[in-house]
């Protein structure tokens, strides 16, 4: 059983790795500013990145978390602060869930949703990096969708959050064997983990949520990707959003 489930989180991890050496040898070119995303997957596009700048490829990275920036310096990738640019060619992330063909999200399992956001926003172009694993038929189905708001009355911004129809949970760190404290984003915020079984109007409760006082943003990424490199069994397959 151990075995097996060692297996295959090893398959998952090639996978992962496909997708995101597929991704950057097919959408990055010298000269790009490009955002760099955070998590397990986006860490292993960041080694394919590193691989290439170390080959000669000049590129500038922006960083969507602390983790990602120390990640990215370790290896070698110049890095700009989002405000020394005018505008990104591309970022490249992974998610949590996506569903085709719309190729909604759900995003922000690791904390950085909102650096992941407005590094997303800042770009012409957005990908996604995911194995098949993150694919649904309905968004939120199978995370929460998490929402990060300010730590002053957060009880009454969850409460906010409740009256949508979410059961709001305060995400907690911890140190791998113990809950430890609060989490705290790099901007300081507190995450709610928001259930609300599935969402069958994405945009509908992406716009509700943003609307409450309290909220800085949440993990709902509504029509903001272009494309998404999917591997799996089959190989690593891409998805344009429809025009
Ligand atoms: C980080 O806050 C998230 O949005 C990640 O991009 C997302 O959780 C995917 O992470 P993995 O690639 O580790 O699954």
């Amino acid at each position: 059983m151990a075995d097996q489930q060692s297996a295959d989180s090893m398959q998952r991890e090639q996978w992962k790795r496909a997708a995101a050496e597929a991704a950057v040898g097919r959408e990055i070119s010298d000269g790009m500013i490009i955002g760099l995303g955070t998590g397990s997957t986006a860490d292993l596009m960041i080694q394919a990145l590193a691989e290439r700048v170390r080959q000669g490829l000049h590129i500038t990275g922006v960083a969507t978390s602390e983790r990602t920036r120390s990640g990215a310096e370790r290896l070698g990738i110049p890095l700009a602060e989002l405000d020394d640019v005018a505008a990104l060619h591309l970022s490249i992330d992974g998610a949590d869930e996506v569903t085709l063909p719309a190729l909604d999200l759900v995003k922000g399992r690791g904390g950085a949703l909102l650096r992941e956001k407005l590094v997303a926003v800042t770009s012409h172009r957005r990908i996604i990096i995911v194995d098949d694993s993150k694919i649904v038929a309905e968004l939120a189905s199978r995370h929460a969708v998490p929402v990060e708001v300010d730590r002053f009355g957060w009880r009454h911004t969850a409460g906010r959050l409740a009256a949508l129809g979410a059961t709001v949970q305060r995400r907690m760190a911890s140190d791998g064997s113990a809950v430890i404290a609060p989490f705290i984003s790099d901007g300081g915020h507190y995450v709610l983990d928001c259930s609300f079984g599935s969402i069958a109007m994405p945009s509908d409760l992406a716009g509700q949520i943003k609307a409450l006082t309290g909220v800085i943003d949440h993990g709902l990424f509504v029509g903001m990707t272009e494309r998404v490199y999917i591997a799996g069994s089959a190989g690593v397959q891409t998805h344009d959003r429809p025009a």
